[in-house]
């Protein structure tokens, strides 16, 4: 696999360099255009700067949200080229569409060591048709921009789409430093993890942790869970959990994984249950054992933080992924924040891995440098330490 050095050795004055980036970054729910979290931005600022201080014309691409293949203002990467121009401290030409005819204009006005970001990726159906010929034929037009291709997505490489798949078998193509990173990161957790490993999952649903579950249960010493998902595990322990987010076509699957565990996963021993989905919801701190018919379970309380919190002291491996609880409403994001302080205290190496968990230690203020790695990417770290094929890992290498 080829890599951004190999690429800058080569000489890229004056050529055109095609920059899958994944700025997906999050955005305030209430206020239109407020990013809350820019660190995925931050993430592919070293492949940018060195691109542009080597006087490439660099074109960067990316999906945001998931828009329904045409163009959707609600997920404009707008918003994203400004903050962008913020961190590179220097401007970005910002195309109003990702193939047409502003993007076409502006990558063939686009001068040496100049940065132009192309609208969302996902306005187009081509990106993520599951139609080879589909996608190739949108890849085509995407790879005739440029002279080079480099993938610096580690957010997106679990996704067979366009950008991530296609481009590169079309184009001379490289890593970018972030996904080298993030995959030699997850290669260490995941082929030589220093016991005691302990695996912390949130999130809101087991369905979408499953595979994952399955694939790292025979290699942890503990697997604490919380979240929304951690409500199908106690109603599988025979727990009512009021209005709780539950699978309820999952009960089963989480009794099997109970019994396989045998004591190593770990619930939940209280919740902050709340009357609605709400910053304003009347909430009190209840035993598992009584959460009212009539509550909704929005985080775990603090004896569960102080359960997990020792299962997490001893480990000499951590990997965490998925909140403990709904961390942007204030009243329900001590459950996060102790956990994830917790980690920062151990003596091994932490990995938080994840969009959401990464975007939570940054807005609940947790000093990032207590951990091991931040990682970019939730569903692509999970897809790693399932043990699949990354598509986009997979295009780099050919
Ligand atoms: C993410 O946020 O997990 C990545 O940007 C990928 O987005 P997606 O799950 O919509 O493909
Ligand atoms: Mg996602």
């Amino acid at each position: 696999m080829k890599n951004l050095d190999d690429l800058l050795g080569e000489g890229v004055q004056g050529r055109r360099v095609i920059v899958r980036a994944d700025l997906n970054v999050p955005f305030d729910k209430n206020q239109p255009g407020v990013i809350t979290d820019d660190g995925r931005a931050r993430a592919v600022l070293p492949t940018l700067i060195a691109l542009r201080d080597a006087g490439a014309r660099v074109i960067v691409m990316s999906h945001l949200g998931r828009p329904k293949g045409a163009p959707d203002p609600k997920y404009t990467l707008a918003p994203v080229a400004t903050r962008l121009a913020e961190l590179l401290g220097s401007p970005v030409v910002f195309a109003a569409d990702t193939i047409g005819d502003d993007a076409q204009e502006k990558v063939a006005a686009l001068g040496d060591g100049q940065v132009l970001l192309l609208e969302n990726l996902r306005f187009n159906e081509g990106e993520t048709s599951k139609d080879d010929a589909v996608r190739v034929a949108f890849a085509e037009q995407l790879a005739a921009f440029a002279d080079y291709y480099v993938d610096d997505a580690f957010g997106a490489v679990h996704r067979k789409h366009a950008s991530v798949y296609d481009v590169p078998a079309l184009l001379p193509h490289y890593a970018g430093g972030l996904v080298i990173k993030e995959v030699e990161v997850l290669k260490r957790v995941s082929e030589s993890p220093e016991q005691p490993y302990v695996v912390v999952l949130g999130g809101s649903k087991v369905s979408d942790k499953l595979a994952v579950i399955k694939a790292l249960l025979p290699k942890v010493d503990k697997l604490l869970v919380g979240g929304g998902m951690c409500f199908t595990f106690l109603k599988a322990q025979g727990h009512e959990v009021g209005k709780s987010l539950l699978e309820a076509e999952m009960i089963d699957t989480c009794s099997a994984l109970l019994e396989e565990a045998d004591g190593r996963i770990v619930l939940p021993v209280d919740v902050v249950a709340a009357s609605e989905f709400s910053a304003d919801a009347a909430h009190d701190v209840v035993d598992i054992s009584g959460i009212p018919a009539d509550r909704l379970g929005l985080d775990i309380g603090p004896a569960s933080v102080s359960l997990f919190a020792d299962a997490i002291s001893g480990a000499k491996t951590v990997f965490w992924n998925g909140p403990m609880g709904v961390f942007e409403l204030a009243p329900f994001a001590a459950g996060t924040r102790g956990v994830a302080e917790a980690i920062t205290k151990i003596d091994g190496f932490s990995v938080v891995g994840g969009g959401d968990s990464a975007a939570a230690v940054r807005t609940l203020g947790i000093d990032e440098s207590g951990f091991g790695h931040i990682s970019t990417g939730g569903g692509a770290s999970l897809e790693y330490l399932e043990g699949k094929k990354l598509p986009g890992v997979e295009a780099l290498e050919k």
